[in-house]
């Protein structure tokens, strides 16, 4: 490999961790930094449920790609150590070993299922589909909340 290549792959080297580092960032959050992000994310995920009752056209797609990005984030926001603090987690969620309980998973992927079938409902301009996928949406919200978040 001649020099010019050499400095090439250095400096795609360094590009690649710059990139690399925000997720992995994003992956540590722990304990009270992670209940404040999920909480931010929940409240923005209710403003947005909200705006988007009834919808339509670049506005309907924007919030359903809102619920979309917050689920992909949600995700890695539940560490075993986040399950005390000020938070209205409910301890269900979390199995003994502190991996996420089976019916917590279930109703995460419902919801994020949900706000992909919104953002296609959505972007297919018909109404119809789209209070449907609303309805949905809302209710995977509920079904999540009545089993693992306090009142
Ligand atoms: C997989 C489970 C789950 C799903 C799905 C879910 N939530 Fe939540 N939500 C929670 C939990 C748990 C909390 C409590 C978080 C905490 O206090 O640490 C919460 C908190 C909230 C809060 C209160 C935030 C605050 O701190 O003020 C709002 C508002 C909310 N959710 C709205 C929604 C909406 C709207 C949806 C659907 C678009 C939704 N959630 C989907 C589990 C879920």
């Amino acid at each position: 490999m001649n020099l010019k290549r050499m400095t090439t792959f250095a400096v795609l080297g360094v590009v690649a961790a710059g990139l690399t580092a925000p997720v992995i960032a994003q992956d540590m959050l722990m304990g009270a930094d992670a209940i404040e992000r999920r909480q931010e994310l929940m409240k923005s995920n209710g403003m947005t449920l909200r705006g988007a009752r009834g919808a339509s056209g670049d506005e309907a797609i924007a919030a359903a790609e809102t619920l979309v990005s917050n689920f992909a984030e949600l995700g890695d926001l539940w560490p075993a150590d986040s399950m005390e603090g000020d938070t209205k987690a409910r301890p269900e969620i979390w199995n003994e070993d502190g991996s996420l309980s089976e019916g917590f998973l279930t109703a995460y992927n419902n919801a994020s299922s949900a706000a992909d079938a919104l953002l296609a409902a959505a972007q297919s301009g018909d109404a119809e589909a789209f209070g449907a996928a609303f309805g949905a949406m809302g209710g995977s919200c509920g079904a999540c909340h009545q089993s693992y978040q306090f009142d």
